[in-house]
């Protein structure tokens, strides 16, 4: 079977770095390019993460983009304080030996976009800055989209606000363009990966691979066993992104429900919140349920493999 051509947005961040690292153990994939959004970290580290990343898999060759620095109106808020001041905490990565693409990641979707027949997949795996400036800058770009797969977003809660995940509250005007843009768009939000938690035993199969990559995972995942209930639903990181790869690999490890998404820009209390099931038409395949125990069983399959 012919590999799924895909190009990965992300702001490393471990859990990015987890999905890069499956998306590269998966023959079912062909990752045409990587393109990096400030989010977890400042943009210079999400970038220079993503090439660490890259690296770590034996991907020198992969072509790692950067793209834009902040949000299209809001200050960068990271979260430095999950992932660690360098993005990777317990990763232990030496700085990238491979070259940062001159090109900026929004002219590279472009260009690479509108050179598709339709084919190429997107997973947007941080703040959807890139994305929404791609689209904006160039909405020929959004039928020659096959699908839109976001880590973002929740039908109920939040992990910034109580209502706001990250990836959306970090920007909600990019996130209300890719919503509003007309792509096929599949939503995987807290309401599926607060249910995907790398707890003790799972982490544990994971070191026990003991290849490079493997242990990288793990030494990621080790830093939030004891983290407090109220972050990750506590007991162990919430794998949020791979979920994102995951979904492509094997989608029956999800359920999803067709809704209407609308995103809040406006009122400060919920800025960020998916408003999910609005009246109108469908813009996204929204997750609703997930076999963790089967995505788990993907993950330790996938790594060790690298
Ligand atoms: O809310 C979780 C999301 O925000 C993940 O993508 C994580 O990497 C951060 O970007
Ligand atoms: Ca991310």
């Amino acid at each position: 079977m012919e590999a799924r051509p895909l190009i990965i947005d992300c702001d490393p961040g471990q859990d990015d770095a987890v999905a890069l690292l499956l998306a590269f153990a998966s023959p079912e994939l062909e990752v045409l390019g990587v393109t990096a959004v400030a989010g977890n970290v400042p943009l210079e580290l999400t970038a220079a993460n993503a090439r660490r990343v890259c690296e770590l898999a034996g991907r020198g060759d992969m072509a790692v983009y950067a793209g834009c620095p902040r949000p299209i109106l809001r200050p960068l808020e990271t979260a430095a304080h999950v992932h660690g001041e360098d993005g990777l905490e317990g990763a232990n990565l030496p700085a990238p030996a491979m070259a940062l693409q001159s090109r900026h990641a929004v002219d590279y979707l472009v260009a690479r976009l509108m050179a598709s027949d339709g084919d190429v997949t997107l997973a947007a795996l941080g703040p959807l800055t890139n994305v929404a400036l791609a689209i904006v800058a160039a909405p020929a770009i959004v039928p020659r989209i096959r699908e839109i797969v976001i880590m973002g977003g929740a039908i109920e809660g939040g992990n910034v606000t109580a209502h706001a995940e990250f990836n959306i509250h970090t920007d909600p005007h990019a996130a209300a363009v890719v919503f509003s843009a007309g792509a096929r768009l599949t939503m995987i939000g807290l309401d599926v990966t607060h249910r995907a938690i790398a707890t003790r035993e799972r982490v544990a199969a994971i070191r026990a691979i003991g290849r490079a990559p493997a242990q990288t995972v793990a030494g990621m995942l080790e830093q939030h066993l004891d983290d407090p209930a109220g972050r990750h639903g506590g007991g162990g990181a919430a794998l949020h992104d791979p979920c994102v790869i995951a979904y492509l690999l094997q989608p029956a490890l999800f359920e999803t429900q067709s809704m209407r998404v609308e995103i809040e820009t406006e009122d400060p209390a919920s800025l960020g919140r998916t408003i999910a099931d609005r009246p109108g038409a469908a813009n996204a395949n929204v997750a609703i349920g997930i076999d963790a125990e089967g995505y788990f069983a993907l993950l330790t399959e996938r790594f060790a493999r690298l």
